[in-house]
C-alpha cells in the first residue's frame, strides 16, 4: 500500500466529490487560444499530458468571463455556447485517468496593460503606484448596474462550463485583479455598499458566489482563489483574509486555494520571502496553519512546493488538504506521478532572471519563461529547463513586440 500522504484521495463533503490524490496543479495562464480566444489543439495537448501527469485536480488557466475585458491577447474566454464544442473536447481530455478539471474564471478589472482594451474598469479611480503606471492604463470606477451585470457574467461563464464538462469552477479572487480589487481598501474606495468596512469589500466575492450557486445547483463544486495578504501596507491584509475565507466557508464555498501579493509585490513568486519561509518551502504555509485553526474549509495551499517530504509534512501537519503545483509542472507535468510512487527528485526550480533588475523584481519573467515552457508541451517537444532567460526575453520582444510582453500576467 502507498504510504505517501499526497497519495490519499480527499473527499469534498458538500458535493461529494472524490478527488484521487492531493496534487492540484495550479492555475496557469496558458496564452495559446485563437485569435477568437477558443482553445487550441496545442490546449488540449497541454492538458492531456497535466491528466496523464497525476494530479487529481487540474485548475485552467484563467479564462476571461468578458471578450472585452481580456489581459493578454491569447486568453480563453467563455461567454456563450457558439463554440460549446471545443471547451467540451479541452474537459473530455482534461478529465481522462479519473481527473478533475476546474476552470478559473477571472474578470481582470484594472490588471490590464496598456492597449489591450480600450478601458480598463476598477471599484474606484485609483492609480497604481507610479512604477506601475507605465504598464496599465488608467481605469473609471464601475457603476452599479456594471458591477451586477459582472456578477452575473461570472455566473454564466461557470454554468457554461458546467455544462462543458468541467467537473467545477474557480473563481480568481487573488493577485490584484478586479474581485482582489474589490478586496482591498487601497484599490476600493467606494462610498456605497461594495466599499468601506471588508464586509462591504467582501459582497462582490459574496454575490459572485450565490449568482454561480443558483445557476450551477448545490453538487457542483466552488472553488475560490484568494490572497493570504496582498502584502501592501493599504492592502487587503492577513486579518481580513482569515475573515473572508470564514464568510466563504458559512456560504459553503467547497475548496478555497490560498496565494499571496498582487503585481505591485510578487509574493505569489516567493519574491522577498524570508530565509525561514524558503527553508519551508512553502511561502504561505504559517497564514494556512493559523487559518485552519480557525475554519474547517478545506485548503489548497500554493507557492513554493519543491519535495515530496515538505508536501507531506505540511499534509500531516494538517496545515492543507492539498498542495498547489504550478511552475513545477510546466516543466514536468507528470511530477505527480513521480511524487504518487515516491520516486520524485528534488526539483532545481530557480528565480527566472534576465540580470535586467526593471524587468526581473515583478515576476514578469517567470510568467514569460514558463509559458513558453508550456507552449514547447501543447507543440508535443519536452519542456527545456535550460532554456535562458535572456534568450526568452528576446524571443518574446522579437516576436510580439515590447507591448504583449508587458501583457503577462497571473
Ligand atoms: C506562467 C504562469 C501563469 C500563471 N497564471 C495564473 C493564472 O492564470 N491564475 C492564477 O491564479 N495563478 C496563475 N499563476 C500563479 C500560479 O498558479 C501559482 O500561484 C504560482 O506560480 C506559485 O506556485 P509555484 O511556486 O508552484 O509555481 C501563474 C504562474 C505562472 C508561472
Amino acid at each position: 500500500m502507498n504510504q505517501t500522504k499526497v497519495a490519499q484521495r480527499f473527499i469534498l463533503k458538500q458535493t461529494s466529490t472524490i478527488i484521487k490524490n492531493r496534487i492540484v496543479k495550479s492555475a496557469m495562464s496558458e496564452g495559446m487560444s485563437t485569435e477568437n480566444h477558443l482553445p487550441t489543439n496545442s490546449i488540449f495537448r497541454l492538458y492531456q499530458a497535466w491528466a496523464e501527469g497525476g494530479a487529481g485536480l487540474v485548475i485552467t488557466g484563467n479564462v476571461k468571463v468578458d471578450d472585452k475585458s481580456l489581459g493578454e491577447p491569447r486568453n480563453i474566454v467563455l461567454e456563450n455556447d457558439e463554440n460549446l464544442e471545443l471547451f467540451k473536447k479541452w474537459a473530455e481530455i482534461g478529465t481522462t485517468n479519473s481527473t478533475h478539471l476546474w476552470m478559473q474564471i477571472n474578470h481582470p478589472g484594472k490588471q490590464v496593460l496598456k492597449g489591450v482594451v480600450d478601458e480598463a474598469v476598477a471599484p474606484s479611480n485609483v492609480p497604481f503606484q507610479p512604477n506601475l503606471q507605465r504598464f496599465f492604463p488608467k481605469s473609471r470606477a464601475l457603476s452599479d448596474i456594471e458591477i451586477k451585470e459582472i456578477i452575473q457574467r461570472f455566473a454564466n461563464t461557470a454554468e457554461l462550463a458546467k455544462r462543458a464538462g468541467f467537473t467545477g469552477v474557480q473563481v480568481h479572487a487573488a493577485h490584484g485583479y478586479l474581485i482582489s480589487q474589490f478586496l482591498s481598501p487601497k484599490h476600493n474606495q467606494r462610498q456605497d455598499e461594495w466599499g468601506g468596512p471588508v464586509e462591504n469589500r467582501f459582497r462582490f466575492l459574496s454575490e459572485i458566489y450565490h449568482a454561480i450557486r443558483r445557476r450551477v445547483g448545490d453538487k457542483f463544486p466552488i472553488g475560490v482563489k484568494i490572497n493570504s495578504s496582498d502584502f501592501m501596507k493599504t492592502g487587503f491584509s492577513e486579518e481580513e483574509s482569515q475573515f473572508v475565507i470564514s464568510e466563504l466557508d458559512k456560504l459553503g464555498v467547497d475548496l478555497i486555494e490560498i496565494s499571496g501579493g498582487t503585481y505591485e509585490k510578487a509574493a505569489l513568486f516567493g519574491k522577498n520571502a524570508k530565509p525561514s519561509t524558503v527553508t519551508r518551502e512553502a511561502y504561505f504555509l504559517e497564514y494556512a496553519e493559523k487559518l485552519k485553526q480557525k475554519t474547517s474549509v478545506p485548503l489548497v495551499l500554493t507557492g513554493g512546493f519543491r519535495t515530496l517530504s515538505a508536501m507531506n509534512k505540511a499534509l500531516e501537519t494538517g496545515a492543507t488538504d492539498f498542495i498547489g503545483l504550478a511552475r513545477p509542472l510546466a516543466l514536468y507535468p507528470d511530477y505527480p506521478n513521480s511524487l504518487l510512487e515516491n520516486k520524485a527528485s528534488k526539483l532545481s526550480i530557480k528565480p527566472i532572471k534576465t540580470g535586467i533588475s526593471f524587468i526581473d523584481g515583478k515576476g514578469l519573467m517567470e510568467l514569460t519563461w514558463y509559458s513558453q515552457q508550456l507552449n514547447r508541451i501543447g507543440k508535443g517537444k519536452k519542456a527545456k529547463p535550460t532554456f535562458s532567460p535572456l534568450l526568452s526575453l528576446i524571443i518574446t520582444l522579437f516576436k510580439n513586440g515590447k507591448e504583449v510582453f508587458q501583457k503577462r500576467r497571473v
